[in-house]
């Protein structure tokens, strides 16, 4: 049997993957895996079992014995909905310094390819076409002006009633893309068969329907 069809969709912050992976697997009727959540997760976990960022080996085994269930828009890390809590922004940062260490993605692999089932899987995040599922049916890289990226995000904050300043979202947001191109291990880059789409000037709506036109082409061609 050959494994389910999956579309991956990586880039840097704010790119929109997260947005358009539920848009275009909800069109698709597929199920969705949001990669970063996981890294979000262990994160917590870690910071709630007072595990020092720094400390690689116990973070590794924090995300090794990582007690999770996703459920729908649930996420649940020992039987407690904590999906508005991986959002937060200490949870983020912390994430993307423990995801630099090889154990930590070693940890997490496997779980990440469970959610590979019929009829198909989206996933996003930053290694899913090169790392996790470098077979994957159709590859994006989906890339923004980091301008543009820190303007979704500071609108997405004010939409949550938390006030932000453009500058301290785009200095933080330049950091974060600097840590995720820059580590050793999985770093943030596109793969080799990968179809680079710019969103800065695209709505949320263009930006879906270029990948759904990748997807039917490939499937005329395949
Ligand atoms: O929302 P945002 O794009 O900032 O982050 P996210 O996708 O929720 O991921 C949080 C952090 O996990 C990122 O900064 C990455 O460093 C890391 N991550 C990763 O290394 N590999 C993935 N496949 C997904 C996320
Ligand atoms: O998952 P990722 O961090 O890449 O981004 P996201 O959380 O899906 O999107 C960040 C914000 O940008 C959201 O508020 C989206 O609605 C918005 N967005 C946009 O305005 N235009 C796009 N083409 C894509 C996303």
């Amino acid at each position: 049997d050959s494994p389910a069809a999956v579309i991956t969709i990586d880039g840097p912050t704010a790119s929109g993957k997260g947005t358009v992976a539920h848009r275009v697997a909800k069109a698709l009727g597929w199920a969705v895996l949001d990669s970063g959540a996981l890294y979000r997760l262990t994160a917590l976990a870690a910071l709630n079992q007072g595990v020092a960022a720094e400390d690689e080996a116990g973070v590794a085994r924090v995300a090794e014995t990582l007690d999770v269930r996703f459920e729908g828009p649930h996420v649940y890390l020992k039987g407690v909905d904590v999906g508005h809590e991986i959002r937060r922004e200490e949870v983020g940062n912390f994430a993307s310094r423990i995801a630099a260490f090889p154990g930590v993605r070693h940890a997490l692999l496997e779980r990440q390819r469970a959610f590979r089932l019929p009829p198909g899987l989206v996933a996003d995040g930053r290694d899913m076409g090169t790392v996790v599922f470098p077979d994957a049916s159709l590859k994006v890289f989906l890339v923004a002006d980091v301008v543009a990226r820190a303007e979704r995000r500071r609108k997405q904050l004010i939409e949550k009633g938390i006030s932000a300043n453009l500058q301290d979202l785009l200095r933080d947001m330049r950091e974060r893309d600097a840590r995720d191109t820059e580590r050793a291990t999985a770093p943030l880059a596109p793969a080799a068969d990968a179809h680079v789409l710019d969103s800065s000037d695209l709505t949320i709506a263009e930006t879906v329907q270029a990948i759904l036109d990748f997807w039917n082409k490939a499937q005329a061609q395949a």
